[in-house]
Formats: structure tokens, sequence, C-alpha cells
């Protein structure tokens, strides 16, 4: 093990050290990470009504686990593993899509229902021993939440409810058309930034109104001193009302416009999953950070708008507000954060905890650190 990745003392937020350096870029520290954080949490598929029609289907790479979302004309959504039963072949590639009346391995062409069954197997008739009624692609564990769809690989994990009590009645209030979306748009970011780099960089208020020109506008759109950011053991809120005085937002007036709800909301979940909503937009976010290496992360922005009526154009600059300008300006501050963690000349920073402007404290990033850490080494 790196010298580096020393224990750490997390306890008093206020005086200690932060988590340390070697934490966001040593490779024994993102193995266990993935040992211990993502082969056991809930991740964040799409949307239930991505899978209204029968044979719908998103594939979700976990690692090297690979997981096939897809829905039957029963109605329901089941997960699978992404390997075919007869030699392992994976079956789908494409993150999205909609299998014919059965999925056919491209190998020896073993085909499988959507509701996991294995349908037709050629030439097995002369195996002996050999029931189709035992070689179903075998499940993954899978929950609806608050409209959207999540999976584990770990059959011991909490349930989203029970892991989150209270988040949904928050997600309702501020995203009260959560049941009732459909995706418009999924852009994947390749970032070269450990995961944990991007987490923290979305949970503080501290850079808002000190970094870029676009994070003060984010800022300008809210009143800012009524930005708080709560953690809630395994999962988080941080968010604050309109600034009631703002003209525009995202180059349009927002004189007009049709919202959701003007607050700036976001909720997070353990360990790397976010919805949220911008000021005066109707539409929800998704921001993934998907650890693929210790330095490297795919950055998965999903943007969800209401079923049955138009989109608004203050909306749709929000999109792209946030896909042009004010993602770039994160992964700008993401990337330079990962190459510095490397100096000799930082180990350990501090956290600014300030109780008397909670909206600019990194008590949230000490949390979240804090998390992490028990996750691996407790
Ligand atoms: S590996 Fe799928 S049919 Fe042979
Ligand atoms: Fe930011």
């Amino acid at each position: 093990m790196n010298a580096q990745v020393k224990p750490w003392d997390y306890s008093d937020p206020a005086t200690c050290p932060s988590m340390p350096a070697a934490y966001f870029y040593d490779a024994q520290v993102f193995e266990d990470e993935k040992q211990r954080i993502f082969l056991k949490c809930w991740h964040l598929v799409g949307h239930v009504n991505e899978f209204k029609e029968p044979g719908s289907f998103i594939v979700q790479d976990i690692f090297e686990q690979s997981v096939l979302v897809m829905s039957h004309k029963d109605g329901q959504i089941r997960a699978f593993h992404n390997a075919c039963r007869h030699r392992g072949n994976k079956l789908v590639s494409e993150r999205r899509g909609r299998i014919p009346a059965v999925l056919r391995c491209n190998y020896h062409s073993w085909c499988y229902g959507p509701d996991g069954s294995l349908r037709s197997a050629p030439r097995t008739e002369c195996l002996k021993n050999f029931d189709k009624a035992d070689h179903g692609l075998k499940p993954v564990r899978l929950e609806i939440f608050a409209g959207f769809v999540y999976v584990t690989l770990d059959d011991n994990a909490k349930p989203v409810a029970e892991m989150a009590p209270g988040a949904e009645a928050q997600m309702r209030r501020f995203l009260p058309d959560l049941d009732n979306l459909k995706l418009v748009e999924e852009v994947d970011v390749i970032v070269p930034a450990n995961w944990k780099v991007i987490q923290e960089n979305s949970i503080e208020g501290y850079h808002f109104d000190l970094s870029g020109p676009v994070h003060k506008h984010l800022a300008s759109l809210i009143d800012f001193s009524q930005y708080r950011l709560t953690p809630n053991g395994d999962w988080w809120t941080y968010m604050a009302p309109p600034n009631a005085k703002a003209k525009t937002a995202y180059g349009l007036p927002i004189d007009g416009a049709t919202w959701q709800t003007d607050w700036f909301f976001n909720i997070g979940f353990w360990p790397n999953t976010t919805l949220y909503c911008f000021p005066f937009t109707d539409m929800v976010g998704t921001f993934i950070m998907i650890p693929l290496e210790p330095e490297k992360s795919l950055l998965r922005f999903g943007y969800y708008a209401p079923v049955g009526r138009e989109t608004p154009a203050l909306t749709k600059a929000a999109i792209e507000w946030m896909n042009k300008e004010l993602g770039p300006e994160d992964i700008a501050l993401n990337v330079s954060n990962q190459k510095g963690l490397h100096s000799q000349g930082y180990i350990q920073g501090r956290y600014l905890i300030d109780e008397e402007h909670p909206n600019q404290s990194e008590h949230l990033v000490h949390h979240f650190h804090k998390l992490c850490y028990q996750a691996i080494r407790e």
C-alpha cells in the first residue's frame, strides 16, 4: 500500500485535516471502494417510463459486471446479469434499446424472453439432464423508488426507502412530476478525476461565488444566503429558494416561463447519485459519478422532462447551459484539482466549517468523505 494512505482521524470536522490526497488516486483504495462500496450500493438505471414498451431495456455496467434491465408484457421490470448462461457471452452492449420477441445470444443462438426465461437453445435436446428452466438469466435485485429504477448486486443491501427515510417526501415536494417523466437526453462525459473529486465539488457552496463566471450566474438565480446543505446519513440535500429579483436565467428572460419549482433543489444518495432541478425549470436532472479508474470517471448527465407538455424554452436553455457552461466549468476544476492532489506540497487540507454561513460551509464534504472512509476502513 502507498505509504501516503494513512489512517485518517475525521472526528471533528472543524479541526481535523481533510481526507488525505492519496485516497483520491491510490489503486488499493480504489479496489477497496469497488468491493465495499460499488458492488454493494444501489445504482440508478433510469426512469420507469423508459420501460413502458415491453422489451425495452437499459444496460447498467458496474465495473466488469453488466446488468440488463428490461420490461416484459406482464408490466414487470426485471434485472438480470447481462451474460448468456451457455458460455457467458455478454448479451447486450448498447446502453438502451428494445429487444424483439426474444433476446438472442449472438454466439450459439440461445434465446431468452424479456422475463429472463430461456426459450430455446439449439440442439440441447441431445443433452442429458438439461432443463431449460434451470438456465434462465440470473436475476439481479431491482427496486423502484420515486419513479426511478435502481439495481444492486448486493442481496443484503437495505431497501432504498430504508436507506433514505424521508427522501421521497422531499423529492415529491420539489419535483412533483416525478412519476410523469420522459428522458430528454443522456450525456456521458469522461472526466480524468477520481469520482470523489467530482462529488465533493457538487456538495459545497463555498466555490459558488468564488470560482468561475457560470457559478456566479447560478448563485445570482438563488437566494444564496439561504442555500442549505443537509446531511441525513446515506442521503443529503442541498437547496436554495429563488432570488425573487432575478430577471433572466440561462440567457433568457424568466418572465412568462413555467416550471416545476423555482428552487434550486438537489438530493444525493450514497454513494454517487444525485437528482436535481435548476431554478425556474421544468425538468429533473440526474448526475451520476461512475468510477472507471482511480483517476478516471464517467460523469453521466440525464435530463428528464414531464410527458405531455411542451418543454419550456427556459428549461431547454438550462439543459444547454449545464452541458456547455456549468458542467465544463466544474469539470475544469475537477481536472485541475486531481492534478494538484499529486503535489508533494499537498497532503491534507482543511474543511471550511462555518456555522454562521452554512451556505458556504464544507460540512457536507466532510460528511461524504467520512462515509467513504468508514466504508473501506471500518
Ligand atoms: S454463449 Fe450464448 S449461446 Fe453460447
Ligand atoms: Fe461547482
